[in-house]
């Protein structure tokens, strides 16, 4: 009786000395989730995720060179963001001025960060100065249907009544379009002044798309996400019961282990610090053990 008290109190400790340590680095904000490779702390993720994400009054920001975007969701399974910009037009609203975000990263986290393929961005008044109406002499336009979304179906939304449409010639040579349906790859950076335009929607498909037009699509910035790959330290850390982070220098990866750091994974040697001191939490683990084998061998 003694015997089984013990190994349930045991393991359930063991357990939880097991989760303590995998979520060492996680953090939420509101309901959203944040593991690998983002985070809410500096030296936890992955170096190429830092100084990204913050946590304000249970809204999670997106922060890059372009602007703060607040995440409406991280899905890991799929490895995207999704992002909202209040200066972004919808359905329901066109917002002009030039005060929206866009999209724009800075040049060394890049890699990391694309929007979706089926992303369509719809830049709004653009002048025919723009370098998006430039460089196609006697060729079509860049503006182009992604995935079945464009701007023939954008000008049917509620908000473009209120603007008043103009159905111009969409020909290069006449004034160029009032909206102009780009994918991200044929930019590569939606900046609102270079581009010379005066606002910008923004529009993705998660599902084969529906039937009801522009005023059933999801509008926001769908981002795919990626570390490059550069998982296996991760996996391995994790796989050995660490916490996957970088060093100080901000590039170094960085394995977190209960009481060491190590530059390859908890069950190696390489720790970065040359005491490998015994936490609190391993000496208690090691004391139950220890009164676990007493308790058994009392007993026979
Ligand atoms: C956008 O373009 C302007 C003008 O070319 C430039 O000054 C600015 O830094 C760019 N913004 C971003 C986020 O790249
Ligand atoms: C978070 O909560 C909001 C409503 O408060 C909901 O719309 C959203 O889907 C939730 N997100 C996640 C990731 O559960
Ligand atoms: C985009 O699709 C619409 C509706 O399917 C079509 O009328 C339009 O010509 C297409 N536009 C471009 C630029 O391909
Ligand atoms: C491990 O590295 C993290 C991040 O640099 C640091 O905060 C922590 O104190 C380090 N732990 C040990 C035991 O050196
Ligand atoms: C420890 O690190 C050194 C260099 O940093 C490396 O050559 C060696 O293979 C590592 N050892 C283990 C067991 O990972």
């Amino acid at each position: 009786m003694t015997l089984l008290i013990c190994n349930t109190f045991c393991l359930s400790f063991l357990a939880l000395l097991a989760t303590s340590r995998a979520s060492s680095c996680r953090s939420y904000c509101g309901n959203i989730t944040l593991d690998y490779p983002f985070s809410l702390k500096y030296g936890c993720g992955h170096p190429g995720f830092k100084d990204l994400l913050f946590c304000m009054n249970d809204v999670l920001m997106f922060h890059i060179s372009s602007g703060s975007y607040r995440v409406l969701d991280i899905d890991y399974a799929y490895q995207a963001l999704t992002l909202h910009d209040p200066h972004m037009s919808t359905c329901d609203n066109i917002a002009l001025g030039g005060r929206g975000n866009g999209f724009a990263v800075e040049k060394w986290r890049a890699p990391y960060f694309n929007p979706t393929p089926d992303n369509v961005f719809m830049l709004i008044g653009c002048s025919a100065e723009s370098p998006v109406f430039q460089g196609f002499p006697g060729q079509h336009l860049p503006c182009r249907n992604v995935s079945g979304m464009g701007c023939e179906e954008y000008y049917d939304c509620p908000a473009w009544r209120m603007v008043g449409h103009k159905t111009l010639g969409s020909g290069y040579g006449s004034a160029p379009p009032e909206c102009c349906a780009v994918a991200f790859e044929s930019i590569k950076a939606i900046n609102l002044s270079r581009l010379q335009c005066e606002g910008y929607s923004s529009a993705y498909s998660l599902a084969p798309l529906k039937v009801d037009g522009a005023g059933g699509w999801s509008y926001g910035i769908r981002v795919k996400y990626s570390v490059q790959g550069n998982d296996e330290f991760c996996r391995a850390c994790e796989a050995t019961g660490g916490a996957c982070g970088f060093e100080t220098d901000g590039v170094k990866q960085l394995c977190m282990c209960r009481s060491f750091n190590s530059t390859t994974n908890c069950d190696s040697e390489n720790s970065t610090s040359d005491t490998m001191s015994l936490s609190l939490a391993d000496a208690l683990a090691g004391f139950m053990i220890y009164m676990g084998m007493w308790v058994m061998s009392s007993q026979f």
